[in-house]
């Protein structure tokens, strides 16, 4: 009798290191697309350390018109959070930034909101990359910002030219993957260019992105690249210890 074994697949859930941290959510309740009361903050918050993630620089979005997010909102939602529950975590606050022509004006007026005091987390637009891209990270630098693209896997209109992301790795900018990228959860395409940039050297961090529990029970799937390389792009992370 012939008898089969079958090996476990790895999960994302099952390679995160001791004092991963986790760089981009939206765990804050009611500040944008994410956790929309406090119990749903609560509840991914404690799921995520089920999943040996513990450290947290959450990042509402700021998207001019849309979720008109600043300092004092940020920070008043996050002290209201942690003053009712801070217990199995730590907890801390940045942004996601839209980079559009509000943003770019914003750079040279306002303090912006760092990962450390001095990693800015921006967005594209899905739909179109903003004209002032490479205006707005040039700006960024001259003010002595470091600009981290999140999840450049995930806009579509630069999978056919991959030419883009070198320019913007050259332009000074990081990048940040969405760990879901890797189980396949934004599509084949967007996986396989999440691949293509890991395997060129080109991700810099990573981070959930969760904003909801239902993202946060997909990291419990297996991931399309080697355990090794996961968890040295994992280990990454421990550069915003704090
Ligand atoms: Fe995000």
């Amino acid at each position: 009798m012939i008898h089969f074994i079958f090996k476990k697949k790895t999960n994302l859930t099952d390679v995160f290191p001791e004092g991963y941290i986790d760089i981009h959510s939206h765990i804050l309740p009611g500040l944008d697309d994410g956790a929309k009361h406090f119990e749903e903050s609560l509840a991914i918050l404690s799921r995520l350390t089920t999943f040996g993630i513990s450290k947290f620089i959450t990042t509402p979005h700021i998207m001019h018109g849309v979720y008109d997010n600043c300092l004092s909102i940020i920070t008043s939602t996050t002290s209201r959070f942690k003053s009712n529950y801070n217990e199995g975590f730590s907890l801390k606050s940045a942004a996601e930034y839209l980079i559009d022509e509000h943003f770019e004006k914003s750079i040279a007026q306002d303090s912006l909101i760092t990962l450390d005091g001095k990693h800015v987390l921006v967005e594209l637009s899905y739909a179109m990359p903003p004209l002032c891209l490479h205006s707005a990270i040039r700006k960024l630098k001259h003010f002595g910002y470091v600009p981290v693209l999140a999840h450049p896997e995930r806009y579509r209109y630069y999978h056919k030219t991959p030419i883009v992301y070198q320019e913007l790795k050259h332009a000074g900018c990081k990048f940040q993957l969405n760990l879901l990228s890797l189980t396949g959860y934004y599509g084949k395409s967007t996986q396989k260019v999440a691949q293509n940039l890991i395997s060129e050297g080109f991700i810099d961090y990573s981070g959930t992105d969760v904003h909801n529990m239902q993202q946060v029970e997909a990291l419990n799937k297996p991931f399309s690249i080697t355990e090794k390389l996961i968890r040295r792009i994992l280990e990454n992370n421990m550069f915003f210890d704090f």
